[in-house]
């Protein structure tokens, strides 16, 4: 019986092709593995490769870091003072070389592995950070995912400064790079389909959809801040869903959408809403980087059971129509649910 399944799979693995392109590159396959800590060394880069992902996206390396590393190598005063507490974390922290490191990882990543390597910065401020970009893609990086954290904790400021900052940050990081880059984006807009809308003709050639806000907790007994479990729940799937679905017909580049995928129907779904590529992190450390051949053969099985030879002729199938108002659509929905319910 088990053999006949492999068969099974293996027949619909080879009938169906998953190629598809983001950001211009070629993927095998539109499933990514996002930026985590298996995306951090060589090893696990190829058990992700050998485990059929179409791309990387390697682990982000903080803005602080580069400043530490401008700041140590060229004994220039760098800015530090917008950093504070988080320069001096990262001061007393960082490991000596290490974006040099970081730089020769993401070297060797691209000697060793044929799938696209992406690179990642976390940033959430207008610095010379911005100029290093440029070493991310002097090292071999065929594109560049900029994890933008601009998150408005201050009394201070408002939705326009905060939007201003991200236009900012990427007119320049376009200026300095000549490879494919994308902002990840967190899930909190004051006007969401607005701003991502603009975004995406500001030059930018993909959108994450979407970053994961670290969960905050208190540590009771040691009177501490911490973080929760940062991993994932079946039901984060439908923030990504929802707005991937709104976005996907409207925006001028494709969305890769991060957050929630712990099955293969997470991931149909998802192309189905016209995500260009999906995202995967939590399942991998709850199963293993293997569940990526799950993952890959779940899709294949449903696209020769569909009877659909590529990608393209699903993708969006179920996104909302240009010409149809997502408010409306969503609403509608809204209403049916709560009138069948008794
Ligand atoms: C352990 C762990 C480490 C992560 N590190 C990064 C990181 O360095 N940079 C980044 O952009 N996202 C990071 N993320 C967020 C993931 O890339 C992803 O956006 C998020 O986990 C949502 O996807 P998921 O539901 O598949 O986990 C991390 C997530 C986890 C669980």
């Amino acid at each position: 019986m088990q053999s006949q399944n492999i068969y099974l799979l293996t027949t619909y693995y080879t009938a169906v092709d998953t190629s598809t392109t983001y950001m211009g590159l070629p993927l095998r396959t539109p499933i990514i593995v996002g930026s985590c800590g298996l995306t951090n060394n060589l090893e696990d880069l190829l058990r992700i490769e050998r485990s059929g992902a179409g791309a990387v996206v390697l682990k982000s390396v903080f803005e602080e870091e580069i400043i530490f590393d401008i700041k140590r190598n060229t004994h220039i005063t760098a800015p530090v003072e917008n950093y504070g507490e988080s320069y001096e974390y990262i001061a007393s922290h960082v490991v000596i070389d290490s974006m040099q490191r970081h730089l020769d990882l993401i070297k060797n990543a691209k000697r060793n592995l044929s799938i696209p390597v992406i690179g990642s910065i976390n940033c959430f401020s207008h610095d010379t950070w911005i100029n290093y970009a440029k070493h991310f893609e002097d090292a071999g990086c065929d594109a560049l995912e900029l994890n933008m954290a601009i998150l408005p904790y201050e009394t201070t400021l408002s939705a326009d400064d905060v939007e201003r900052l991200y236009n900012n940050i990427v007119r320049h990081v376009k200026q300095s790079l000549t490879i494919p880059f994308s902002v990840k984006i967190g899930p909190y807009f004051t006007d969401m389909a607005k701003f991502v809308s603009q975004l995406s003709w500001s030059g930018i050639d993909g959108i994450t959809m979407f970053n994961k806000s670290m969960k905050i907790d208190i540590d009771i007994d040691e009177m501490t801040m911490k973080s929760a479990s940062c991993l994932s729940n079946e039901d984060s799937l439908y923030d990504t869903l929802r707005w991937v679905s709104i976005l996907a017909k409207k925006l001028k580049c494709q969305i890769s959408a991060s957050g929630g995928v712990h099955k293969p129907e997470d991931v149909i779904k998802l192309l189905l809403a016209g995500a260009g590529s999906v995202q995967v992190v939590s399942c991998l450390y709850k199963y293993g980087v293997n569940y990526i051949e799950t993952l890959n053969s779940g899709l294949s099985e449903w696209m020769a059971k569909k009877g659909y030879d590529k990608i393209d002729d699903f993708r969006g199938k179920m996104s909302i129509p240009t010409s149809e108002k997502a408010s409306i659509a969503m609403r509608t929905q809204f209403m049916r649910y709560f009138a069948e319910i008794k």
